[in-house]
């Protein structure tokens, strides 16, 4: 069944939905976006994406093209008729069609932003039998560019790593530079040792991630010792636990890195709560 898609204002079935040649997000990746994940016909910590989304403008010297309220609206309208119960949301604000290429942005005054976004039906997304499993995990070299923290959809690397780790026979990849854990191709990274969670500290060098705020707070308040700081490889092959956050796996525990079990090889009962914890608090704001 075809999807409804939200395109610069106007709802269309998705094959009718049309971007430009032109458009710099096509040429030049210049674009930002959100995935904002749908539990219970409800959108998980909206208010957090979108400030998180004004500031990737605002790092971009990028307009915003649509008002908080409006992008809530749209979210909520794209959910309701596309009949989404599980799954996500998928947001993308690019610097628009100024007609030609040209490395130069454009004047936002004569080329407003493209604003797309469309839903992903997930069915059993909270329930996945991955995060009973646990998912394992690759270490490849950093070689993103240096602004992590903005939210572009310059994803082509995430995308090699996330080919090396299948041709691996894993799931994912951990990046790592200067010896130490960034984060996942598409998530935070943690590790768990003697009760304390350990989660490299905010910088250009990660995403900050919704979910790593969420988790955190929940696990502060449930007097869970946080440490945030980097760790190397080895630290987190040595650890008890390990798990990665984001806004479509939520808590999913990390059992494998680099063929090298962690802890016992098994979920540990750390990454289970949080992610317990994790589902029941969000999905009482969720709105
Ligand atoms: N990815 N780090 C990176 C590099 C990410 O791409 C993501 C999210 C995260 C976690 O952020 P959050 O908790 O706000 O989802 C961390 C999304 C889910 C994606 O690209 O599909």
């Amino acid at each position: 069944m075809s999807r409804i898609v939200y395109v610069n204002g106007d709802y269309l079935p998705e094959e009718d939905a049309k971007i430009s040649i032109f458009d710099r997000g096509f040429l030049m990746a210049d674009g930002v976006y959100e995935v904002t994940s749908v539990l219970g016909g409800k959108l998980i910590d909206f208010d957090g994406h979108a400030a998180r989304l004004a500031r990737s403008l605002a790092e971009l010297d990028m307009a915003q093209p649509i008002s908080h309220e409006d992008l809530l609206a749209a979210h909520r309208e794209l959910v309701a008729r596309n009949d989404i119960e599980e799954g996500l949301v998928y947001l993308q604000i690019t610097r628009g069609n100024p007609g030609d290429r040209d490395f130069a942005f454009p004047d936002p005054e004569t080329t407003p932003g493209t604003v797309v976004m469309f839903t992903q039906s997930k069915p059993g997304l909270a329930a996945s039998p991955a995060a009973k499993t646990g998912i394992r995990v690759i270490s490849i070299p950093d070689q993103r560019w240096a602004r992590r923290d903005i939210k572009t959809v310059q994803l082509l690397y995430p995308s090699m790593g996330k080919m090396a780790a299948l041709a691996a026979r894993a799931d994912d990849a951990w990046f790592i530079e200067d010896g130490m854990v960034t984060e996942g191709t598409s998530n935070n990274a943690y590790i768990v040792k003697g009760g304390k969670i350990i989660t490299r500290e905010r910088s250009s060098d990660i995403l900050h991630g919704i979910t790593r705020a969420a988790v955190l707070r929940y696990a502060a308040e449930a007097q869970m010792e946080i440490e945030e700081r980097s760790f190397t490889l080895a630290e987190a092959q040595a650890a008890d636990e390990a798990f990665v956050t984001s806004a479509t796996a939520f808590v999913m525990p990390v059992v494998e890195i680099d063929g090298a079990k962690v802890g016992t090889g098994t979920p540990g009962p750390v990454a289970a709560r949080l992610r317990e914890i994790y589902l029941e608090e969000s999905l009482k704001t969720a709105i």
